[in-house]
């Protein structure tokens, strides 16, 4: 859907930021400006700013900042336009419908019936189950030591042993057996329709957004089969959603815990664990971990602990690590999962064991460890190739030499054999050695000292937007040209426009720019230190400094990408007269 330029200002400009912000970061006023604790990294001491003059926020410890676009786009994982919507409908905006083809709009509309059988079906569950045909289902609940609280939060619910209790009560609501073929809730054959889940304890698997897109439903006692899950549907994708992640996403912990089962999930949740979430019965797969990457970096895994989970984990490992996530695994022996664990020994101990969790490589070469007869030199020489192979992973000597000394410390492996083992492999080894350059070549990159040119422009920025008088004072020596190299270029444009019609708006001008990182760096732009606690003199001394800084990198600039002659000869002209130049402010 394509807005205009000036419908999403309107929308940008009906929401106010601190408004917006307040409602999902506690704000404290000092002085013009609100802060809070970051919600986009760990800290303790708040340094994350929104300023309402200028419709923006900022944190001065990660560098992340914005309009209320950016924000609501990065807190709540919206697209841009997801952003534009959200915050219209705040507002009381009515957004322009687009135009659909026929067969788009179908689809639209058939997704829109399904959603809404599902969460008919959901409460319909979740009735039964408060009612006395459910009491047995209820009570397997209780047994099993959920709270009404915990039902309810997840909304779980019972399926009735009629075979077509929930279609009869669908259909009554008015919907097609063409919607309800597509909804995975029934079988449909020769002989009638059918409800599939019956007699089960109902989990309704919800979407980051809360709504219901498919079930769980587990039988209660021993039959088979144990869980039986909807079919993947134009809704539910098993390998792109991840059960319990509409609440672990808003946990705001900076880890995520990852278990095997719904029950896991549940029971964490309930212990105060409310960062746990659970693929749906399918292995992990790069799309759980990219889904996952939105939310964290750091991923505890609490699978089973009998061999099938050992090996999903090990399967997992790798797959996560590709997606940058880093993972360390739980130990919840003697029990079998996090919800057996929790039940006998209680959260403190669990949160102990998160503690003491092992980071993958450790745990991986403990596997290796547990397979390798000690007897049997063969085996015990392999077993050393095999870690030194995962060694190599390491791209940072200093890091991989700490996983030696770990290892061979552990595992009484001589050090100097090891390295040497290394060593030797290092010199025939190609297999991720890609990887390790294309990191070093992201570090290089991140650390180009910021020029002192580049410091200065954005000191003035932000002085252009910070005081009203300082543009009528400096634009005598400077104009828009000044600002050379983009964003800088860009946002001077935009800036001195809005300067000159006396309307400063810096929150409009990150609207021009598409990516979050530029965004981040625009909004650095403009909250730069100006040394707002300084006596007047010292600052108008670095005002005056800012403004030499500028035009002497200007010129230089210029000089330097000139082609023509003339315009050459006009610079080298401009350098020797900005030379004489006295500059004067008063503020
Ligand atoms: P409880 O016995 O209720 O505590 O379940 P659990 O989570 O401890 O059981 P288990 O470790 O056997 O299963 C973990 C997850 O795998 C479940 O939550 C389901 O998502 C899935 N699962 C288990 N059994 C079945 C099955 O028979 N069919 C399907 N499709 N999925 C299953
Ligand atoms: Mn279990």
């Amino acid at each position: 859907m394509y807005y205009s330029d000036e419908l999403i200002e309107e929308v940008r400009s009906s929401n106010d930021i601190v408004d917006v912000i307040s409602s999902y970061v506690r704000l404290q006023k000092k002085g013009g400006t609100y802060f809070g604790l970051c919600p986009f990294h760990n800290e303790k001491s708040p340094s994350f700013s929104v300023t309402p003059a200028k419709q923006m926020y900022y944190c001065f410890g990660c560098g992340q900042g914005g309009n209320v676009f950016t924000f609501m786009m990065k807190y709540e994982n919206y697209s841009f336009t997801e952003a534009v919507q959200n915050l219209a409908d705040r507002a009381g905006i009515t957004l322009p419908v687009g135009e659909f083809t026929a067969a788009e709009k179908a689809k639209a509309d058939l997704k829109m019936q399904l959603l809404q059988v599902n969460n008919e079906a959901a409460k319909y569950f979740y009735r039964l189950l408060k009612s006395e045909k459910g009491q047995r289902a209820y009570e397997y609940l209780k047994n099993r030591g959920l709270s009404d609280e915990t039902i309810t939060k997840f909304g779980l619910g019972y399926s009735s042993n009629y075979k077509d209790d929930l279609y009869q009560y669908i259909k009554s609501k008015g919907y097609t057996d063409e919607v309800l073929k597509e909804s995975g809730l029934f079988t449909f054959s020769e002989k009638g329709v059918y409800d599939k889940f019956s007699n089960r304890v109902m989990f309704p698997i919800m979407d980051i957004n809360n709504r219901v897109i498919a079930f769980g439903g587990r039988v209660m006692g021993d039959g088979q089969p144990k869980y039986l899950n909807s079919p993947e549907t134009m809704l539910f994708d098993k390998s792109r959603n991840l059960y319990g992640l509409n609440v672990a996403r808003s946990s705001r912990k900076d880890s995520i815990l990852i278990c095997e089962g719904y029950m896991d999930v549940i029971a964490l949740h309930q212990a105060g664990f409310n960062n746990a979430v659970a693929s749906l019965g399918t292995a992990y797969t790069s799309k759980h971990a990219s889904l996952l990457k939105r939310y964290t970096e750091n991923v505890y895994l609490t699978f089973d602990s009998d061999g099938a989970g050992v090996k999903a984990a090990l399967r997992a490992l790798p797959i996560l690590r590709q997606a940058g996530i880093s993972a360390k695994v739980i130990n919840m022996k003697p029990y079998k999962d996090p919800d057996e664990f929790i039940k006998n020994l209680g959260a403190e101990e669990y949160e102990k064991r998160i503690e003491n969790a092992r980071n993958s490589f450790m745990f991986e070469v403990d596997k290796l460890r547990e397979e390798t007869d000690e007897n049997d030199p063969d085996k015990k020489a392999k077993f050393q190739k095999e870690v030194a192979t995962r060694l190599l992973r390491f791209s940072d000597a200093l890091e991989r030499n700490v996983y030696i000394d770990a290892v061979s410390e552990e595992f009484m492996i001589p050090k100097d054999s090891l390295t040497k083992t290394v060593n030797t492999l290092a010199l025939t080894y190609d297999g991720e050695k890609t990887e390790s350059t294309i990191k070093q070549e992201e570090v290089k990159k991140e650390k180009t000292p910021m020029s002192a040119g580049c410091e200065a422009q954005k000191t003035l920025l932000t002085w252009l937007i910070e005081e009203q008088g300082v543009y009528n004072q400096i634009k005598s020596y400077i104009t828009k040209k000044d600002f050379v190299e983009e964003p800088y270029a860009k946002v001077a444009e935009m800036l001195f426009e809005q300067l000159e019609n006396g309307e400063i708006n810096p929150a409009k001008i990150i609207n021009y720019f598409g990516s979050e990182e530029e965004q981040n760096q625009v909004a650095g732009l403009f909250n730069a230190n100006i040394g707002a606690d300084l006596v007047r003199e010292e600052k108008i001394k670095r005002l005056v400094q800012a403004v030499e800084k500028v035009k002497a990198n200007s010129l230089d600039y210029r000089s330097k990408n000139e082609t023509d002659l003339k315009e050459f000869l006009n610079i080298q002209k401009e350098k020797d007269s900005f030379k004489n130049v006295k500059i004067k402010i008063d503020l």
